[in-house]
């Protein structure tokens, strides 16, 4: 038997033992995606695990997703198998600085992407997935809006609302690395392939995009297009999850790069690891939690 297949028998032999649930994000690598129960993007995932009368969540992504998955879930005991997975772009956003904001635009809703932290998230009106971020704004009453923690994200949506948006100045280093000279190099090596690029990259990327969307959006696309070849403007894992539901289609990342670190630091075997010894846990102060999960509430009831 090869190490994997043992790796594999022993996480099935975990879950069981420990009632757990393995929850992988898109951008995982392939064998954690292979193992896990459900692979979708951060918000789904956090929504299945709210649902599953499973005792323990393993999220294989970053902490953000965890914090998001025991928001929604605060009876469950939630995992993250790589305690140094974070997100950059979360990490943007402190809560003292989002407070002098708030003072300086009193009359501006505070939105929030779910890329950021329970702490932000708590002190926020309402949160937005990338799907559904023009949505969510356009919902409100506010004429204003205080959009964190992504800049490109947050100027895609001012490009589709007419509130005035203030745009905070985060980025996510792997999306906002991607130029105009990448796609128009892919243009000429896949000349008939649709691109389809995330909202976190750079403006001036997304307006060469034939379709615009989430994690999500960008796999539901791609299944319902009668196109045949797509290049993909987000990070190359989602291609994995692509290439299972769609054998005969062909998926091409639009750069060679398009990796985030933080999402390849878990492996299967340190998901196998975390049911071992479950760790690390996910904690966040009650009061944190309530706010938090009231502003993901709200994003729900839009
Ligand atoms: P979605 O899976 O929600 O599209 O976002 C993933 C993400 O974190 C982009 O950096």
């Amino acid at each position: 038997m090869n190490i994997n297949m043992e790796l594999i028998d022993e996480l099935k032999r975990l879950k069981k033992e420990h009632r757990a649930v393995i929850l992988a994000h898109n951008y995982q690598v392939a064998e954690v995606q292979d193992a896990a129960d459900y692979v979708g993007d951060s918000f789904e995932l956090s929504r299945i695990a709210a649902k599953t009368d499973a005792d323990v969540i393993v999220f294989c992504g970053v902490k953000f997703m965890a914090e998001s998955a025991k928001i929604l879930s605060p009876k469950k005991t939630v995992l993250l198998p790589v305690k140094e997975a974070g997100c950059p772009l979360a990490d943007m956003a402190d809560v003292i600085t989002l407070r002098k904001m708030k003072e300086k635009h009193p009359d501006a809703a505070v939105v929030t992407y779910v890329n950021s932290s329970a702490s932000i998230k708590a002190e926020s009106d309402i949160c937005c997935t990338s799907s559904n971020a023009v949505k969510v704004v356009n919902s409100l009453k506010e004429d204003k809006v205080l959009f964190l923690p992504d800049k490109n994200l947050g100027r895609y949506v001012a490009s589709h609302t007419d509130k005035e948006v203030i745009v905070w100045n985060g980025y996510c280093p792997t999306h906002n690395v991607i130029n105009v000279d990448d796609v128009k190099k892919i243009k000429v090596t896949h000349p008939t392939s649709l691109i389809l690029i995330h909202p976190e990259c750079q403006p001036e990327v997304l307006k060469m995009a034939d379709y615009i969307g989430s994690t999500a959006g960008i796999i539901k696309y791609a299944k319902e297009s009668k196109s045949r070849s797509f290049v993909i403007g987000t990070e190359e894992g989602l291609i994995h999850h692509l290439k299972l539901e769609n054998p005969s289609k062909e998926f091409f990342p639009l750069h060679e790069q398009f990796i985030c670190p933080n999402m390849k630091k878990t492996t299967l075997e340190k998901l196998v690891g975390a049911l071992e010894k479950m760790e690390f846990e996910v904690k966040i102060p009650e009061e944190i939690r309530i706010m938090a999960y009231n502003a993901l509430e709200k994003m729900l009831k839009v």
